[in-house]
């Protein structure tokens, strides 16, 4: 099962430095469930992905597949459905490789790491 991880204390970049208003991360994890809806992925929220300088970041991850960190995301629903339709394409992937072409636009320009599996021993 591919799994979509939100770091709920995120704040995108306009509302950075805004330590009053709640973390944008709270609502992008709201707006991921919404858009995953029925589908076979799962969401959960955690406390900091240790990227907050180019925060709103997501992780997308599956046993024996690579694992795609994601930022920059303001952390709307239109991220949220662009995260959502990768994720369901990372969960049809053999290895968790989507091919480029297939990517949604909403994600292009948004990777920042990608983490093969522990039991990878060909890569
Ligand atoms: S607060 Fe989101 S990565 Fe640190």
């Amino acid at each position: 099962m591919t799994t979509i991880t939100i770091c709920t204390t995120c704040r995108a970049e306009a509302t950075r430095e805004d330590r009053e208003s709640p973390p944008t991360g709270e609502a992008f994890l709201r707006a991921v469930m919404e858009a995953a809806g029925a589908t076979p992925l799962r969401v959960r929220g955690v406390a900091c992905l240790m990227g907050c300088n180019h925060g709103c970041n997501a992780a997308i991850s599956a046993p024996d597949k690579m694992t795609y960190v994601l930022g920059r995301f303001d952390g709307n629903a239109t991220d949220a459905r662009a995260l959502v339709d990768y994720a369901l394409l990372h969960a049809e992937s053999s290895g968790g490789i989507v091919p480029f072409r297939q990517w949604p636009a909403g994600v292009k320009g948004h990777f920042i790491a990608r983490v093969p599996p522990l039991d990878d021993e060909a890569g």
